[in-house]
Formats: structure tokens, sequence, C-alpha cells
């Protein structure tokens, strides 16, 4: 099997776009990836990705943006706050591991830190198991550790698909309105499960990779975001008088630190891309974490973070490719990163995305770097991502 890495922008972009290429990535770790939405291919993938889409319908964004995120984020930061500092890793996770869980249609009863924790070391169980590819432990020890995640996992699941199932069967009476259903993706999939096939088993590994897909992703963007404005001003909470910069400044984080810094692919018949020639079963690595910093679309200065940044297109993102592109484009994109803004943006209606208002919030509090403790680097990856991140809040 030949490998090929590709770095620059145009390269990746294209092969993102390039139908005759599959997801490659999660092969190894099928026990929890086979056939989720990131995984499938051609028709398969259309097919349920435009059933998932439907709960992005009707102003999808805007109504997470405004009832259910504030309350998720309240009941995790109020206590912290109150404690006057926190670790903004551990934080993060806490608050997107719950966010992404009211998204996937997974309900935490007893709303405490003891049931995030259970949730939460579970689902990094399930990302092991993803990511197995990567892993240098036991392979078959890694999964009968996913086995028995997915195990303590009905313990969320069960009781979340029996109350959804019957506000569904409440529905189809006529009892209530469709109102009155919950907008996520599990109410989505038990609505749809005969007219696209999807089995007991199925529908609970795609809840598994929501909830790997959203957390992960935005706790660590966040952090990153956080010590980039660190570093870039002294007086961090002039941003709020500014909210489309701090968004700025969050989309330039995410380019230069996207969360998945390659994806894989294969191609299902003989290509050539790039000016290579690439078979059926060779490995392509399309590398965003280059291709975000390539200076020819975003400039000599590309490696140095400058929210002001101005791209070459409207069609070309601040975030570059972080959340990648063509038919597997991240379908959390604009709940996590917004929209970007315009010239003539309103700044009381924008939709500014997940981690800007996480960071608003903790602006809001008057969140500076700890005084006595400094961040580290997470030691188990190759990834520079933050293992801790003190920080306190001024305002007791
Ligand atoms: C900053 C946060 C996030 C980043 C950087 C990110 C990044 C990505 C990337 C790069 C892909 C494409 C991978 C590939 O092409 O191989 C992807 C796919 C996906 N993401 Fe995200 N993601 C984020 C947050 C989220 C959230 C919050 C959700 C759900 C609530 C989500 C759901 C998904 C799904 C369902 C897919 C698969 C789409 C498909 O295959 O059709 N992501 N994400």
């Amino acid at each position: 099997m030949a490998q090929t890495t590709l770095s620059r922008f145009k390269d990746v972009h294209a092969a993102l776009c390039n139908p005759r290429l599959r997801q490659s990535l999660y092969d190894a770790g099928e026990v929890i990836m086979k056939d989720v939405l990131l995984t499938l291919h051609g028709e398969e993938h259309k097919i349920r990705r435009h059933l998932e889409l439907r709960l992005f319908r009707r102003n999808f964004a805007h109504h997470y943006e405004t009832n259910v995120f504030p309350k998720t984020l309240a009941w995790v930061l109020d206590p912290l706050v109150a404690h006057g500092e926190t670790d903004l890793v551990d934080f993060g996770y806490r608050v997107t591991m719950n966010l992404t869980a009211d998204f996937a249609g997974v309900d935490r009863p007893a709303k405490t830190p003891e049931e995030t924790t259970r949730l939460l070391a579970i689902v990094k169980t399930f990302s092991e198991g993803a990511t197995l590819i990567h892993s240098d432990r036991d392979a078959s020890e890694v999964i009968d550790e996913v086995k028995a995640a997915q195990i303590a996992f009905r313990e969320f699941l069960e009781p979340s698909w029996a109350r959804r199932q019957q506000l569904i069967d409440q529905f189809v009476g006529g009892d209530i309105d469709e109102d009155e259903l919950p907008r996520d993706v599990l109410t989505v999939l038990l609505r749809n499960q005969d007219s696209v096939e999807l089995t007991d088993e199925l529908i609970e590994r795609e809840i598994a990779f929501y909830l790997q897909a959203g957390s992960h992703s935005t706790a660590n963007s966040m952090v990153h975001a956080v010590n980039e404005i660190f570093c870039w001003t002294d007086d961090p909470s002039r941003l709020l008088e500014d909210p489309l910069l701090l968004q700025k400044c969050v989309h330039e984080s995410m380019r230069l630190h996207p969360a998945s810094p390659v994806a894989w692919r294969t191609p299902t018949e003989p290509i050539t891309i790039a000016s290579r020639d690439i078979m059926p079963d060779d490995l392509l690595i399309l590398d965003l974490h280059a291709a975000n910093r390539d200076p020819d679309i975003f400039g000599d200065d590309a490696e140095k973070f400058d929210p002001h940044r101005r791209v070459p297109d409207v069609k070309t993102e601040l975030y570059g490719l972080t959340f990648g592109t063509g038919v597997h484009m991240c379908t959390g994109r604009d709940l996590d990163g917004g929209v970007a803004s315009r010239p003539d943006t309103d700044e009381e209606t924008h939709q500014y995305g997940i981690v800007c208002l996480v960071i608003k919030t903790l602006l809001e509090h008057k969140m500076i770097p700890h005084k006595s403790r400094a961040p580290t680097l997470d030691p188990t990856t190759s990834r520079s991502n933050w293992g801790t991140y003190p920080v306190q809040f001024e305002r007791l």
C-alpha cells in the first residue's frame, strides 16, 4: 500500500471534494465507527446525511444558541465561577460534552458533575476505539474496553430512547404538536428508523459518534482560542465591546489549530490527483494543518495569529479547512463556528457559534490566566493540545 500526503490548500480542498475518494481514517475502529455517517460513502452517505441535516432546518442554530446552550453552560460554569478558578481543559470537556449530548439526544437526568464524569469516560473510550489506527496499545484490549463502554452507555441511552419514543408515539397519535418533540439526532433517527433501515445497534453507534465528533473538537478549539487571545492582547475584555472581532479571533485560532489535523482517504478506483497517480487501497493523507498555513492562500505570515487577516475570496473561510469541505463537511460547522461576518453584519442578530459564545461568557466573568499556575501541553498525544489550562475569575 503506497502512501501520499497532500499539504497545499488547493490540493487538499480538491481531494476532499473528490467523490472517488472514500473515508479511511476509521477503518481499524469499526467496533464503534462501522456505518456511522462519517464512514459511509456514495449513495448511502447521501441518504443518511440528508436525513440528519433535517435537524438544522427552521433556524436550528439560533434555537440552540438561545434556548439550549445558555442553560447548559450556566449549570456547568456557575459553580466554577463561584469557586474563583478552574482548569479550562476540564471545563471545556464538561461543557461541550453536555452541549453535544443535548444535540445528540442523550439525557443526563441528574445533572451532576459525577454524571458528566461517567459520560466523559465512556466517550473517551469510544474515541480511543475510533482512532485505533493511531494507538500503540494492544488492539484487542482497546476493543474489549469499547465493548464494555457500549454496555455502560446504555445507562444513558435507553431512558433517552424510551422518552423520545413515547413522545413520538404521542405525536403520531395526535396528542402533542411537532414543536413539542426534542430537536436532536436521536429523535430524527427514531422517526425515520423504518424508512432508511437503521438497526438499533447502528443508532447506538451513530449517537456515540456524535458525542465524540462534537465534544473533543469543540473543547480543544475553545482552549486554543483562549490561549491565542491571551497571547495576543493584555486586555481580552475589550473583545466584549467588539464581538465580531472576538469571533474572528476564534476563526483565526481554528485555522492554526484544526481539531483534526489530518483526514485520510482511499480511492474507490485509480485516480490522478495533484499530478500523482493513486491506486485503490493506497492511502492519501490530507494535511489540514499544513493546508491551513499555506502562504499562497493565507499570506507570507500564515504561521502568525492575526484576527484581522484577509482571505483571498468570499468562498475561503478564515478558519480554512478546519471543518473539512465536500460531502463529509462537518455538520456542526455553523453551530460551533457560527457564520463569518461581512462589512454590513448586524452584531446584535449575528450567529457567533458556540465556541465564541463560551469564550464571551468566560470573558464576561473576567477570566484571566492563572496568576500562579502555568498551562501545560497534553503529554499523551503528539498533537499540540493543552493538557491543563488554569484560569481565574476576577469577579467573585
Ligand atoms: C470546532 C469543532 C469541530 C471541528 C473542528 C470539526 C471538524 C470536522 C471535520 C474536519 C470533519 C470532516 C472529516 C473528514 O472529512 O474526514 C467533520 C465531520 C463531522 N462533524 Fe465535525 N467538527 C467540529 C464540531 C462538530 C460538532 C459540534 C458536531 C455535532 C454536533 C460535529 C459533527 C460532525 C459530523 C456529523 C461529521 C460527519 C459529516 C459527514 O460525514 O457527512 N462536528 N468535523
